[in-house]
């Protein structure tokens, strides 16, 4: 799946969740091929790190969790970058939880899934009408290589990946005609405080491979055990899936 390359050195790209990790890879590449990057986040200290690192960054502290944050990073981008035509939904966490726990935390399961999937969902509906003006514009989601092989240690993370991979699809579909595009980024696991430092891919080597084919103009993009998965039957996701039941945490049962 592929459609003519976006002009990057034009492009002017809101990467949420851009103070570390993917984002912070995936911006550099970005910076590096002429485009204009705000980067958002909680931490203010991760970001003017990441500004110290990458001086032309933009930086603006906001959370994607509560729709009123989101509502004002709207209204900040239009204001202050009219250009905008590029949005990196890549804000995310991932909570480690037994699905059989008594103990789980509702506020928590909900915080999950206000970041990873409503907020992806929010920011497109309040930039679409700006979007559906530029002469060209993407909207560029990530999910997960678990949107297609359910993780049994992370169900609520799971579910959310698996609805962003689903409504980029949908969502594609629905902007055919016009000129905005809808990529996804399938990640698998990635070195970063998300991924963990220990196992998976190097951060450089999967946003250099990432950035490549974007560039190329193309709309759904793994890499390595991720681009496998996405492109696996069905067979294949069950007996992964039933595997990982042994990185559960033990549940948390009271009598
Ligand atoms: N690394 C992997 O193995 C892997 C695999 C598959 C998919 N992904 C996806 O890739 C994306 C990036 O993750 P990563 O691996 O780069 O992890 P990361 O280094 O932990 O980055 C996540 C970023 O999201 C930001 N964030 C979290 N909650 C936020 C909120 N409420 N509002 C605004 N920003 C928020 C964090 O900054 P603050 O804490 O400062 O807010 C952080 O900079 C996520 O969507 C993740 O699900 C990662």
């Amino acid at each position: 799946m592929t459609q003519t390359p976006l002009d990057l050195k034009a492009a002017v790209v809101c990467i949420t969740g851009g103070g570390s990790g993917i984002g912070l890879g995936l911006a550099e590449k970005f910076l590096q091929a002429g485009s204009t990057v705000i980067i958002t986040g909680r931490r203010e200290s991760a970001l003017k790190a990441a500004q110290e690192s990458l001086p032309k960054l933009h930086t603006f502290q906001n959370d994607v969790a509560e729709a009123s944050e989101r509502t004002k990073l709207a209204a900040w981008l239009l204001e202050n970058h009219p250009k905008l035509n590029i949005l990196i939904n890549n804000a995310g966490i991932m909570r480690r939880v037994n699905a059989t726990s008594q103990a789980e935390d509702w506020a928590e399961t909900q915080k999950e899934i206000a970041i990873n999937l409503e907020a992806p969902i929010h920011l497109m509906q309040l930039l679409t009408t700006h979007f559906l003006k530029q002469p060209e514009a993407a909207f560029i989601n990530l999910s997960s290589g678990l949107a297609f092989v359910p993780p049994t240690f992370a169900p609520v993370y799971g579910a959310t990946k698996a609805a962003i991979h689903q409504f980029t699809m949908a969502s594609r579909h629905a902007y055919a005609n016009t000129k905005v595009r809808l990529v996804e980024i399938v990640p698998p696991q990635v070195q970063s405080n998300l991924g963990g430092t220990e196992k998976g891919e190097p951060t450089e080597a999967f946003c250099k491979s990432v950035f490549e084919r974007l560039a190329a103009g193309e709309l759904e993009i793994g890499y390595n055990k991720s681009e496998e998965w996405r492109q696996a039957p069905r067979q294949v996701h069950e007996q992964v899936s039933a595997g990982m039941a042994k990185m559960m945490r033990p549940p948390q049962i009271s009598i």
